[in-house]
């Protein structure tokens, strides 16, 4: 449980962590490299610490020494995903074309991930077959095999981030060319062209829609950054726009922000960007304003739930249209516990703000995913008196430290444990055992 104390103005600077969304797919990429891929710049957070135990279970030698990841791929035991690390993470679900790129075949389940949505994996399905692999579902299992992946043309009707990522993770190997249409062009897919490039890959497109992947024989071994978190830089604009403050971020790119820059302004915040940071300043309450989330570089989904949170103590009433999940509103129900005003009509949300006088107050509340959760520990920042947030484990999937972070600013918030967390390797025995079992029963 997090306790956050509120009202209080923010103020200082915060170093960002590495970016969860970009270091998962450059993990699964290590997997196609048969030697030792190192990544700085990691964030210590859940999702690093299950994709981490994905691939030891499959035979690689991992180590993460601060923020230093090491993956050593050369010896692959099997070709499986246990069912328990699919259900704790979504991002799971990019090993199958790095496990069918390696060993010609893979063993899942069907992922897990944030309840935001129905979020089905048919793109990335649809991808793979056209690559050449035969895949089977059959009461909940995927097996996926190869006997060569061969270059193909893939179309993607909506731009999938993981499908696209999917496919390159799958494409980098395989005979031949590849042309991929309608891809997503996030900044972390572009980081992961730049790592398979480095690696070795021949990638041409990176930014674009369209990218054209020339299969290489092999891939070698890469030293690379990881870049810094432009969802958690977001937050924490979000946590100074509720509560008034200044605020300088370091260590993220700002160009990848601008849709969120451009929203954030719109409402009243000062904001300087520079190379790697952005300052922000903000002082009474914010404006109403509106933000129509879609692909990048569009306003990302991702903050659509601390914008809400914003727009909680907004003068006026704003607007949102979720276009991305259709499942991202449940954090408003919370919200509205603190006294919150908002009204959801579909895909779209209107929320007049409340205060100064009562303003959001201090209330029990439940994270039910990742971004929500970081939407309530901000409203608990803007709102009088005592805020407690139930169902951390989500926040812990993709902050480091939320509370460091922001007690570093000035914030009044502890993080009160007590909830479990996964320890990479810990238990993994069991686990082991649990699902080669139930592919033995398969
Ligand atoms: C990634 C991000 C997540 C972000 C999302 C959208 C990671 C680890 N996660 O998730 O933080 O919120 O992008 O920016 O990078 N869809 C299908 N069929 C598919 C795949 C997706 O219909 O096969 C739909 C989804 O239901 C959703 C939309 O496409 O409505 C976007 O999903 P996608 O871009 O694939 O998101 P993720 O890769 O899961």
């Amino acid at each position: 449980m997090i306790v956050v104390q509120g009202t209080r103005p923010l103020s200082g600077t915060v170093k960002i962590q590495g970016s969860k969304n970009a270091v998962l797919p450059m993990m699964a990429a290590a997997l196609l490299h048969e030697g030792t891929t190192v990544f700085t710049n990691v964030p210590r957070i859940q999702d690093v610490f299950c994709m981490m135990g994905i691939l030891r279970f499959i035979g690689c030698v991992c180590r993460l020494d601060g923020h230093v990841l090491s993956v050593d791929a050369s010896r692959i035991l099997r070709a499986e995903i246990p069912e328990e690390y699919m259900k704790a993470m979504r991002s799971s679900i990019m090993m199958l074309g790095a496990l069918l790129a390696r060993q010609g075949e893979a063993l899942t389940r069907y992922p897990g991930g944030c309840l935001i949505g129905s979020r089905p994996i048919d793109l990335h399905i649809k991808a793979l077959k056209t690559l050449g692999a035969e895949i089977t579902e059959e009461a909940g299992n995927i097996y996926a095999r190869t006997e060569r992946l061969r270059g193909a043309e893939i179309h993607f009707p909506y731009p999938s981030v993981g499908a696209t990522e999917n496919a390159l993770l799958a494409a980098v190997l395989a005979d031949g060319t590849t042309r991929i249409t309608g891809a997503a062009k996030e900044p972390e897919i572009q980081e992961l062209c730049l790592l398979l490039n480095q690696m070795g890959g021949r990638i041409f497109g990176i930014g674009t829609d369209r990218l054209t992947v020339e299969g290489v024989k092999r891939l070698s071994g890469a030293v690379r950054k990881v870049p810094g978190d432009r969802i958690v830089a977001g937050t924490y604009l979000a946590a100074v726009l509720a509560c008034g403050g200044d605020a300088r971020l370091e260590g993220v790119n700002p160009d990848h922000m601008e849709a969120v820059v451009s929203a954030f302004e719109s409402c009243g915040g000062r904001i300087e960007t520079g190379i790697d940071d952005l300052e922000i300043s903000a002082s009474g309450r914010p404006e109403a304003f509106e933000i129509i989330t879609g692909p990048y570089p569009d306003f990302p989904t991702d903050l659509q739930s601390p914008a809400m949170t914003v727009m909680a103590t907004a003068r006026g009433e704003s607007r949102i249209v979720e276009n991305v999940f259709e499942n991202r509103y449940r954090t408003a129900a919370e919200l509205e516990k603190m006294g919150a005003n908002i009204r959801i009509c579909g895909k779209e949300a209107f929320i007049r703000g409340v205060g100064p006088t009562p303003g959001l107050l201090g209330a029990h509340v439940t994270a039910w995913d990742l971004r929500g959760g970081a939407a309530l520990v901000t409203a608990g920042l803007a709102a009088r008196g005592t805020t407690a947030i139930d169902g951390c484990c989500h926040i812990h999937r993709g902050y480091e430290d939320i509370c460091l972070d922001l007690a570093g600013l000035g914030a009044g918030i502890q993080d009160g444990g007590g909830e479990k967390r996964m320890v990479s390797g810990a238990g993994l025995q069991d686990q082991q055992e649990g699902f080669r079992k139930r592919v033995d029963d398969r």
